[in-house]
């Protein structure tokens, strides 16, 4: 959570990056991005700074917000991770991938994991349908995921415990052999 000083700086921020642009109004987009970037979401209050500032109707921001799935309203995770399910994904089994996902973070798509490591999401195409089935963890591709072990060993390495220095590793591997 955001402390005071914290939450004026986002705001004195936002400000400045709006009062840069030329054209304020038609720059709707941009500025929920860059909101989205300093916050990481886009809550009713940010929504609300946004539609004063600008100059526009709060309803118009709000429907901008909710029309693209780029923009959320609730905070997401540490990690971001997405299934491709456009049709080259779907035909080769974006189903499963996410089956296998949602098993594996115990969370449904469009959640969280309780300790805010992991986002699941779904997206449409990304372009990469050579290696379909595809997932994007913070925007980094992974493909030809077909079996639990190869979206295990992906997720692996955006766990807190893959990060550890290289030798503390395998002072715990040592441990525990
Ligand atoms: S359909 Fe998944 S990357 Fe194109």
């Amino acid at each position: 959570m955001c402390d005071t000083t914290t939450t004026n700086e986002f705001v004195q921020k936002l400000d400045d990056y709006i009062d840069s642009l030329t054209y304020k109004k038609e720059n709707l987009i941009g500025v929920l991005h860059y909101a989205q970037e300093i916050y990481g979401y886009l809550p009713d209050n940010v929504q609300w700074h946004i539609a004063q500032k600008l100059d526009i109707p709060s309803a118009k921001v709000y429907g901008v917000v909710s029309f693209y799935s780029f923009f959320t309203m609730v905070p997401r995770g540490e990690h971001v991770v997405s299934i491709c399910t456009g049709t080259a994904c779907f035909v080769r089994g974006a189903d499963k991938l996410k089956d296998k996902l949602e098993d594996q973070l115990k969370i449904k798509a469009g959640e969280t994991t309780p300790d805010n490591l992991f986002t699941l999401e779904t997206l449409r195409c990304v372009g990469a349908c050579g290696l379909a089935p595809v997932m994007i963890v913070d925007g980094q591709v992974h493909g030809c995921l077909n079996t639990a072990q190869e979206i295990h060993e992906v997720l692996a390495k955006y766990r807190p415990e893959s990060k550890a220095p290289s030798n503390q590793r395998l002072q715990s591997t040592l441990k525990y052999a």
